[in-house]
């Protein structure tokens, strides 16, 4: 039975893989998103596109697709936001100039076909069928609802020094950047991220005390360390002694994120993103860190010339 099975499986996907799309077919059944919300027009002509390429005989873009081809499967899930719009455009235009080992066809004529609109009832029709209800007035808003983004979408290229002519392109790489992650993948995402924390908490705790003992004995090598790596990284924002400028002084007493040894590291590791205060957890090790943070500490009550005024809390 178990000779049998291998043999009758190969059989049949070579055989189910031998099916194509027809060209212009607007059946996507096997790229259907998980989520209700509505993709824009130029995202879903963009699916368009990536069916009836065939595209999906080597992808598949949401878990529990069961591969419909021999073909190597490579998983699209959750490649919205992972590259730029021009890595994806460079990519499709020839996949080895930013994968060195790829494999993958170029897919060069995409650049130049004009988007057929006349298609976009249908895809919605088609989408509608697949829980994707669009409003009936979309259907008058289409088109122009298509043309303002495809134009929003080559002025975003051009800023990225590319020039595309409103080519098809355009729409499969909106079609792309919205893929969203797997329920799996969000899931082992949170469980990296709880273990980074927890990680990290023991590790911040172990270098704490270290840090506090080299700022008092004011060990000069720590803190030169970490006044080099604040000036390259950090003065540009926080000023030249830490006075503060585009981020805070950080030689008060006063902080917005917790001026304990610990809460400072912290805010230097996962950064406070939506203030403009980057995350440095992959630019810099925890040892220049704690670096660093001894630096800060050891500027604590220094009284630089034009401090800024405080912000936070005591
Ligand atoms: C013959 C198989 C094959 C086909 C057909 C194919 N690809 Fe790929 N694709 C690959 C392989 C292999 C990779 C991994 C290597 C690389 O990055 O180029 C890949 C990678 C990708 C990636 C990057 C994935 C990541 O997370 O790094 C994207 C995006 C992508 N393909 C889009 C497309 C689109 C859009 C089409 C259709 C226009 C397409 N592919 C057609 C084989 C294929
Ligand atoms: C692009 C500007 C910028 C750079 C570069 C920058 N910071 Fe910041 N930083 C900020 C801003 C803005 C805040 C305020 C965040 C907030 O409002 O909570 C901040 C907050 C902080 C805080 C918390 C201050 C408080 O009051 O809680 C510390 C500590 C800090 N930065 C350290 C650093 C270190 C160390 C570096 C270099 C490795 C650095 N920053 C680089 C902009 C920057």
């Amino acid at each position: 039975m178990k000779k049998f099975l291998i043999p009758s499986f190969l059989l049949l996907s070579v055989l189910i893989s031998a099916y194509r799309f027809p060209q212009k077919s607007v059946a996507m059944e096997s790229v259907a998103p998980d989520s209700d919300t509505l993709m824009s027009m130029l995202a879903l002509y963009g699916q368009y596109v990536f069916v009836r390429e065939n595209c999906v005989n080597c992808h598949y873009t949401e878990s529990g697709h069961v591969p419909f081809s021999y073909m190597p499967q490579v998983s699209l899930e959750g490649v919205g936001g992972r590259y730029t719009d021009d890595w994806h455009y460079n990519h499709l235009l020839d996949p080895q100039s930013v994968s060195p080992y790829s494999n993958m066809p170029a897919y060069p004529d995409l650049f130049k076909a004009k988007p057929d609109t006349d298609l976009l009832v249908k895809l919605m029709e088609e989408a509608g069928k697949r829980g994707m209800k669009y409003p009936k007035e979309s259907e008058k808003t289409a088109v122009a609802e298509f043309q303002a983004q495809q134009k929003a979408a080559m002025e975003r290229l051009q800023t990225l020094k590319i020039k595309d002519k409103g080519s098809e392109i355009t729409a499969l790489i909106a079609f792309l950047q919205q893929i969203p992650p797997s329920p799996l993948q969000i899931k082992m995402d949170s469980i990296a991220k709880a273990k980074e924390d927890a990680e990290w908490v023991a590790l911040s705790q172990t270098l704490e005390k270290d840090i506090m003992r080299n700022v008092l004995s004011k060990n000069k090598d720590t803190l030169m360390m970490g006044q080099t790596i604040y000036t390259s990284y950090c003065s540009i924002c926080h000023g030249a002694e830490a006075e503060g400028g585009i981020g805070p002084n950080l030689t008060d007493e006063y902080w917005l994120n917790g001026g304990k040894v610990a809460d400072i590291m912290r805010t230097i590791q996962y950064g406070v993103a939506e203030k403009g205060m980057i995350s440095w957890k992959t630019m810099l090790t925890p040892i220049e860190i704690a670096q660093i943070t001894a630096y800060i500490v050891s500027t604590n009550g220094s009284n630089p010339p034009n401090a800024k005024e405080p912000q936070g809390e005591k």
